[in-house]
């Protein structure tokens, strides 16, 4: 595999060649609904082979019908969903390959990480529901991505994309978002 080069900033203004989308394996995790159904039916529409995971069975389901993606019903923080979406991406698309991989599913929201208990009883385990989707869940794409473009075969038409969603409210303090 050749070392990654960093060729400068993406300059917006040039238009983009989205023909060499055509026959890529893409998958988008959250693509139900939002940003990610964005993608699923922008990259479908460019010819490539779309899995989609995401929790919403019903839109999921519409959405394939409509744009021909492949969906998967994922919970991003369960690993063994996430092995069978991408298990399923390779098998099905048209070079059994794992091009593009965009790590899109989150939620916003508190986990109860300040929440104080009866200090003078026994602690009580924490649930992260937060954390175990927008870590955890990323961290489980990202973890899969890599062992199938590891397997990819050394061909240029092969790509090896991935694609981690973040948002501004990760970088600014503020108070809703410990
Ligand atoms: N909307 C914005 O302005 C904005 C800005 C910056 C970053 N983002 C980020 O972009 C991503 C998508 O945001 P959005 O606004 O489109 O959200 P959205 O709520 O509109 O859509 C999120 C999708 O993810 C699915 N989903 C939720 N939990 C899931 C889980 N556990 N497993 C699988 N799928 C799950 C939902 O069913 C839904 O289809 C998020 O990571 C968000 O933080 C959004």
């Amino acid at each position: 595999m050749n070392p990654y080069t960093i060729t400068g900033p993406v300059d917006c203004s040039v238009k983009p060649d989205l023909s060499v989308l055509k026959g890529k394996s893409v998958i988008i995790t959250g693509g139900a609904g939002g940003l990610g159904e964005g993608y699923v039916r922008a990259f479908s529409k460019n010819g490539s082979f779309v899995t989609f995971g995401d929790i919403d069975e019903h839109k999921g389901k519409k959405l394939a019908e409509e744009t021909g993606a492949q969906f998967v019903k994922v919970d991003v923080a369960q690993w063994e969903q996430q092995v069978e979406m991408f298990k399923a991406a390779k098998a099905n698309s048209p070079h059994k390959s794992v091009d593009v991989v965009i790590a899109n599913a989150g939620i916003g929201g508190q986990d109860s990480i300040w929440e104080l208990q009866d200090p003078g009883s026994d602690p009580v385990k924490p649930e992260f529901p937060i954390l175990d989707v927008d870590l955890f869940g990323v961290v489980y794409t990202f973890k899969l991505a890599c062992h199938y473009f590891r397997s990819q075969p050394e061909d240029p038409q092969r790509d090896r994309c991935f694609i981690f969603k973040g948002s501004m409210m990760g970088y600014i303090d503020n108070i809703v978002r410990p």
